[in-house]
């Protein structure tokens, strides 16, 4: 076991299924998009692996934008999102692809979306990685969800504690008990 697992406490999302969750979505979203004006808009920095992972799955033209929202403390969401770096795209008339790292309340897509919808694109739609379903606190939903997990505080594939773990290859579950 290397020092970055000293905390991780099993596996959620192996590298190989991840893999595959990626090869479904890239697929689905591929078909789904076809002829359609793509935008996959990524919010830093945990989906940062996902997006890279994803944009490559889709066979499509397509360009990317980031953003940075949001403030995330810790193992508590604290529910208040505010743009630190806006997109440099004109949303008008395009097709919005949200790439999140993981739905949890739903706070920060929730206002996301509504930000973004006032920018008029053609369609605004969400793609997650993981979903925690149980912790929802808005009626948000993703159209595309890699995989829906426990209510455990994960880490890996782009999610951190703290900023760590991120470069973790899989999702694992952070335990912070010794
Ligand atoms: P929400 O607004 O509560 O849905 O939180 C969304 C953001 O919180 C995600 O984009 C993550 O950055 C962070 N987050 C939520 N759950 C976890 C977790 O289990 N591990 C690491 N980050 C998380
Ligand atoms: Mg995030």
């Amino acid at each position: 076991m290397s020092a970055l697992e000293e905390r991780v406490k099993g596996v959620l999302v192996s590298e190989e299924e991840a893999k595959e969750i990626v090869e479904r979505l890239g697929k689905q979203i591929s078909k789904d998009y076809e002829g359609k004006n793509l935008v996959l808009v990524s919010v830093l920095k945990g989906a940062v692996v996902f997006m890279a992972d994803l944009m490559r799955a889709i066979d499509i033209p397509l360009s990317i934008d980031f953003m940075v929202v949001s403030s995330y403390n810790k193992t508590e969401s604290t529910g208040t999102v505010k743009i630190i770096k806006d997109l440099d795209t004109d949303l008008t008339g395009k097709d919005i692809l949200i790439v999140e790292d993981i739905l949890d309340t739903g706070r920060t897509l929730a206002s996301l979306m509504e930000i973004l919808r006032m920018r008029n694109p053609a369609s605004l739609k969400i793609c997650t990685f993981l979903d925690k379903p149980d912790r929802r606190v808005s009626t948000i939903e993703a159209d595309y969800t890699g995989k829906v997990i426990p209510d455990e505080f994960v880490v890996g594939y782009g999610l951190d504690y703290d900023e760590a773990y991120r470069n973790l290859p899989y999702v694992g579950i952070y335990d912070p008990e010794d």
